[in-house]
């Protein structure tokens, strides 16, 4: 009997390296990371051109391991799925190089994904039960997006950033307050010992009728305070974790309303966030809280899916597949690739 068809995806649009396998079901048999934070830390930031070095370096190697995982030879994939955009040009055309080379070499199919539309598809490697309609939060380094998705595939842009992306502005944030890199997950555990009100930080649009998000002045805001507050020892350490704490409230209670609203704007029951910002426990806290108070559904994947993977990518090439879509060896990277149409919210 033929085994469930299998699926290999490959993510490389930023400074992770990954590669996993899954089967029809959106099981997922193996799903390898291999982080390049290290390597981009003493820089403050992603470096484009060492990112791509970095991929090129390691991605044999995670191809090896997620095939040795899930048990498989490169012989028994039947599709190639890989992130066609948007990221970095050449981050991406690692990746897109290895899928081509992969699909040209064992004659198998190969899908296109979109990098968003994979952050939205992560939900289901563990809800395979969830099914449209919703309204998806992509939340990323790259990305702050709000698209009402009315079926798998089908996506209207309700809202995004018009400067930074959320994940940016953490990074941002921590690298002004002197924390480090990537600034996510350390504000995300600085907060907890520090006091979100002590400072009352507003952030762009977040009373104004629009489902777009803005994020710069908010890290503009942090810097003033941080300028003016010269503090030693014990005092600057909490000063510290209160700006962290105050900061991350401001993102997330921009976050929550802009979502919340797109959820009354459409009538959906049901939301669903993803992307790396999606892993912030105190987003995820006071999401639910909120879905909880307004009878909405708030689904989030677990950790690992939240930040980039290639199971997600898997997930969406999968889905494509499935359609009928098969993509030829002419497939390029596209570093500004974009996902649904723009639609003024109404309501
Ligand atoms: O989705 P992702 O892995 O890559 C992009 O597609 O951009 O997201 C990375 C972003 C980074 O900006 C990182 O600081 C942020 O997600 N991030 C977090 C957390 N973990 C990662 N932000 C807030 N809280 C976290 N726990
Ligand atoms: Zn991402």
């Amino acid at each position: 009997m033929k085994h469930p068809l299998l699926v290999l995806g490959i993510e490389t649009s930023c400074d992770d390296s990954c590669v996993a396998i899954i089967n029809e079901r959106f099981e997922v048999l193996s799903n390898i990371v291999s982080s390049q934070i290290d390597v981009h830390r003493a820089f403050g930031g992603i470096v484009p051109e060492i990112a791509s070095r970095k991929h090129l370096e390691v991605l044999p190697l995670v191809l090896h391991k997620a095939l040795e995982e899930a048990g498989v030879t490169l012989k028994d994939i039947d599709v190639f799925a890989v992130t066609q955009g948007p990221g970095l040009l050449g981050a991406l055309l690692m990746g897109v190089c290895l899928a081509k080379a992969l699909s040209f070499a064992l004659k198998k199919p190969l899908v296109g994904v979109n990098h968003i539309e994979g952050h939205i598809f992560a939900i289901r490697l563990e809800h395979p039960e969830v099914s449209p309609p919703f309204v998806a939060l992509i939340v990323s380094g790259g990305h702050t997006e709000l698209f009402a998705v009315s079926e798998w595939g089908k996506y209207t842009l309700l809202g995004r950033t018009r400067d930074d992306a959320a994940g940016e502005a953490y990074d941002k944030v921590a690298r002004l307050l002197g924390l480090g890199y990537p600034g996510g997950p350390i504000i995300d555990q600085l907060s907890k010992s520090g006091n979100g009100k002590r400072f009352a930080f507003r952030v762009g649009l977040e009373d104004e009728d629009t489902l777009d998000f803005s994020f710069s002045g908010l890290k503009t805001a942090v810097a003033r305070v941080f300028a003016q507050l010269t503090l030693e020892g014990r005092e600057r350490t909490s000063l510290l974790a209160d700006l962290a704490a105050s900061f991350q409230e401001s993102v997330i209670r921009s976050l929550v309303k802009k979502a919340f609203r797109a959820v009354e704007i459409t009538g959906y029951r049901l939301l669903v966030v993803g992307g790396g910002v999606a892993a912030n426990h105190r987003l995820r806290e006071v999401m639910q809280e909120e879905g909880d108070k307004k009878n909405v559904r708030v689904l989030f994947p677990s950790h690992k899916f939240c930040t980039d993977n290639a199971a997600m990518v898997g997930a969406c090439g999968l889905f494509h597949f499935l359609r009928g879509r098969r993509d030829g060896l002419e497939i390029d990277p596209i570093p500004q690739l974009s996902l649904g149409e723009k639609q003024a919210p109404s309501g």
